[in-house]
């Protein structure tokens, strides 16, 4: 019993509850307090425990830049980087902008179709840039742009841009939720909405790949 009298479970009825629902399967319920305070939870389907919102970030927040000179044991016999070893940094960049936007143990899930468009050579300065666009519940997705620096001119040219998803897991390895992304700019709604249309794609060739793993197992 309250001190005012009225029992807890009487004073949770007369609150005020609110529910927002988001394409991403995000349903977030507000609960307004007598008091004037409210609490928001957060949670994907009707069926699933409710649990305390995360609070959400920023972009800033995770944004990452790397820069990495090419040195003789990156290339290929032509002197030109080795193209595996771009994809390397360029998972490295997206798995900082990953552990830096979820504070969880995340793992590479995808690498979408990635186009090298011009060759970098030995000497060359490779700037690569990461930042989140996207979040589902256990996903999200991080875009990697990438250029070279001719070290002698400082002549710059476009190499790739190359979207990644990362999931988030538990100390069982199972998916496990993270913060949402705060989208103020019509900027980051546009990010937003193309990272979507990208997930249903990423989606459909995931469950295609996933049909593989099934008649492997048989
Ligand atoms: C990623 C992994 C944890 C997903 O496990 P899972 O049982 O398939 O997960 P679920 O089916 O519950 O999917 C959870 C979410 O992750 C997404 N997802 C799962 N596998 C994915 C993949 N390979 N790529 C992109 N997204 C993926 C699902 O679409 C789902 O997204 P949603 O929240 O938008 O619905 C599991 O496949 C794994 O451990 N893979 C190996 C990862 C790894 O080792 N990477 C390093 C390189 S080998």
């Amino acid at each position: 019993m309250a001190s005012d009298g009225v029992p807890a479970h009487k004073k949770f009825k007369a609150m005020e509850t609110e529910m927002f629902q988001f394409q991403n399967g995000e349903n977030i319920t507000c609960i307004y307090h007598p008091t004037g305070t409210r609490k928001l939870y957060i949670h994907y389907g009707i069926t699933s425990r409710f649990r305390m919102a995360m609070e959400k970030k920023s972009w800033k927040d995770s944004y990452t830049e790397l820069q990495r000179l090419v040195l003789p044991p990156d290339t290929n016999i032509f002197n030109d980087l080795y193209g595996g070893r771009l994809v390397e940094w360029i998972d490295n960049v997206a798995a900082i902008v990953a552990a830096k936007h979820s504070r969880r143990r995340t793992v590479t899930g995808s690498i979408d179709s990635l186009f090298f468009l011009s060759p970098i050579h030995m000497g060359d300065i490779v700037h690569l840039t990461g930042r989140i666009n996207y979040v589902t519940r256990s996903t999200m997705e991080i875009e990697v742009d990438v250029y070279s620096e001719e070290g002698l001119t400082g002549e710059k040219s476009f190499t790739t841009t190359c979207f990644l998803t990362y999931v988030a897991i538990n100390q069982d390895s199972r998916p496990t939720e993270v913060p949402g992304l705060i989208l103020e700019t019509d900027d980051e709604i546009q990010r937003f909405k193309q990272g979507e249309s990208r997930s249903v794609a990423r989606h459909q060739n995931l469950l295609e790949a996933k049909k593989k793993l099934t008649d492997f197992s048989r």
